[in-house]
């Protein structure tokens, strides 16, 4: 039996984690949909038009180096607000996430459009301070020489984009649990998770 967690928050926030280390616990299958846009926006700063690119991705694209830096996080923002983006992404997620054996995904709008009818649905989030420090560590352990500042206000502008967007906006879903991972650890935030899971299990 397909059972599918819906997990959705602002950037940053610890959903990939949550997500990743949640679906190793239950032994489901993992999709981090921002890597979808990410891989998007890449095609579009090498050239291609955003739409044709969102057609035409390929598994392999996922894998691209660099899909974690600022600049392309901007350009997976600008691309997710055009509707025929995010139009051409469906089918793949959806598929994903009724595959046998349990999914879990983590996005911006998949307890609200990709997967209404999820088993569970957590919105992750977290102070934005918070989350970027969180992001600041990330990067500055991959090598990328930036600062707080700028990662703080890379955040807030994504956020404010994919949140005032017309189609699919970042917005909790009505049964939504919501799981603010500020003053958590990882493992807090992961148990926590868990235990919300086996509650409806
Ligand atoms: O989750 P991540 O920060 O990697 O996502 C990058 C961008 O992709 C987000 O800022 C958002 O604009 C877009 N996105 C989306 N819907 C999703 C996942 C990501 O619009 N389900």
């Amino acid at each position: 039996m397909a059972f599918t967690i819906a997990i959705d928050g602002p950037a940053a926030a610890g959903k990939g984690t949550v997500g990743r280390q949640l679906a190793a616990h239950f032994g489901y299958a993992h999709l981090d949909t921002g890597l979808l846009y990410r891989a998007t926006g890449r095609r579009m700063l090498n050239g291609e038009g955003a739409v044709e690119a969102a057609m035409n991705l390929r598994p392999e694209d996922l894998g691209a180096p660099d899909l974690r830096t600022p600049e392309v996080g901007q350009a997976a923002s600008r691309v997710a607000a055009i509707p025929e983006v995010r139009e051409a992404l469906i089918d793949f997620q959806r598929a994903f996430a009724t595959r046998a054996g349990g999914a879990v995904l983590d996005g911006r709008d998949i307890g609200t459009v990709i997967c209404p009818d999820a088993d569970v649905k957590l919105y992750v989030t977290a102070g934005d301070e918070v989350r970027a420090a969180r992001r600041l560590a990330e990067l500055t352990s991959t090598g990328h020489d930036i600062d707080f500042q700028t990662v703080l206000a890379d955040l807030r502008q994504r956020d404010a984009r994919d949140s005032a967007r017309a189609d699919a906006p970042l917005k909790p879903a009505e049964d939504a649990i919501l799981l603010d991972t500020s003053q958590l650890t990882i493992d807090e935030a992961v148990a926590t998770a868990i235990a919300e899971v086996e509650r409806v299990q």
